[in-house]
């Protein structure tokens, strides 16, 4: 790991890693936030390893400027009506500890959202957050850069006690200047919502559209919220029936033309196809062909939306090893399954 003061050199350092599908720790003027590139699916997958999160939870994308707006936002599926509301605050209160739900552009891979169709966008006030962000692809996806259940960091030596040899890099900012975390305003639903109260007040935004609800009372209650399984499950869970087997029951399921048959990796799935014998037309896929949690995990949303199309009755799908990251590909394939 390299710890570093922000400086341009660093800082271009950090782009670099980032770029190349890596961790960086870069300081912001809430909290400091554990970032990877949020058009990298593997790199975000990352993320969730790191940070011990025994379930996928969303992340924050991190934009610099407001062009790149669109690349990770599809505002074309807002009203004009919340357009107008939308520039009215971005005008105002961006760059700034505000963030904001919005219909996620395709280009955002599914395990940045958990699977939800919108994502939590946020321009940061902070000079070096900004100039890596430009740097890099120009959005990225960063939780607050602590262990799961541990307070965020408001230093850059909390990450390094906490997250120390998880990261590529961290960047020292010194300490953050607002030290909460960002407010998480919901403009989608029918109700404007504040999901989190944090660094900006209420107040602030009901000075430029009128009266908000505000739907929380503590940081985690968004959390908590948002994976609970009423919540996700009707987000996440693909149209298509899902059957959740273990590794022996799934080599054991008969194959019929009507299903699909998703494996966690090629052993399980060639030892299947020695027994059932399915013809060509099978629909099957692997989600890690060496049978790593972390790829796994950074294909699992996408594979069950590509299943979902293929038209069949129902996807049979394996059990991941129920350790590290397969914990929460076990969560998310349990919830859609019930
Ligand atoms: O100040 C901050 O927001 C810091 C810095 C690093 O930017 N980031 C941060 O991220 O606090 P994190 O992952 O610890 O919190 C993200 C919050 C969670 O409460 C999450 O549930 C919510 O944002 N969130 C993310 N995407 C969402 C979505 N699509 N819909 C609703 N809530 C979402
Ligand atoms: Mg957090």
């Amino acid at each position: 790991m390299i710890f570093l003061p922000t400086s341009s050199e660093s800082i271009k350092q950090a782009a670099e890693i980032l770029r190349n599908g890596g961790l960086v720790a870069f300081p912001t003027e809430t909290v400091y936030g554990l970032g990877a590139d949020a058009f990298n699916s593997q790199a975000l997958a990352k993320v969730f390893e790191a940070k011990n999160r025994p379930h996928f939870n969303p992340l924050i994308i991190h934009i610099a400027s407001i062009d790149t707006l669109e690349k990770v936002a599809d505002l074309s599926l807002l009203s004009e009506e919340r357009r107008q509301k939308l520039f009215l605050i971005t005008d105002k209160l961006w760059p700034g500890p505000l963030s904001l739900i919005l219909p996620k552009n395709e280009k955002i891979p599914g395990i940045a959202t958990a699977g939800l169709p919108t994502a939590a966008i946020r321009f940061c006030d902070h000079d070096a957050a900004q100039k890596l962000i430009s740097l890099s692809t120009g959005a990225v996806a960063a939780p607050s850069a602590n262990p799961f259940g541990s307070l965020s960091p408001t230093r850059a030596e909390h990450v390094r006690d906490k997250l120390g040899e998880k990261v590529d890099m961290i960047l020292d900012g010194g300490p953050a200047r607002i030290g909460i975390e960002s407010t998480v305003l919901d403009i989608t639903n029918e109700t404007i919502k504040i999901l989190r109260p944090g660094g900006t007040p209420k107040e602030a935004i009901e000075k430029l559209i009128g009266h908000i609800t505000d739907s929380s009372t503590t940081t985690e209650n968004t959390v908590t919220k948002i994976i609970s399984p009423g919540q996700l499950k009707s987000h996440y869970a693909p149209k298509t029936p899902l059957g959740v087997l273990s590794q022996k029951e799934i080599i054991n399921q008969p194959y019929d033309v009507d299903n699909a048959f998703l494996f966690f990796d090629s052993a399980t799935r060639d030892a299947w196809i020695k027994l059932q014998k399915p013809d060509k037309t099978a629909v099957v896929r692997v989600l890690s062909e060496t049978g790593m949690a972390l790829e796994a995990a950074s294909r699992l949303f996408e594979t069950l939306h590509d299943l979902d199309n293929c038209k069949v009755s129902k996807i049979f799908t394996q059990l991941a090893p129920q350790e590290g990251l397969g914990e929460a590909i076990n969560d998310r394939l349990k919830r859609g399954s019930s």
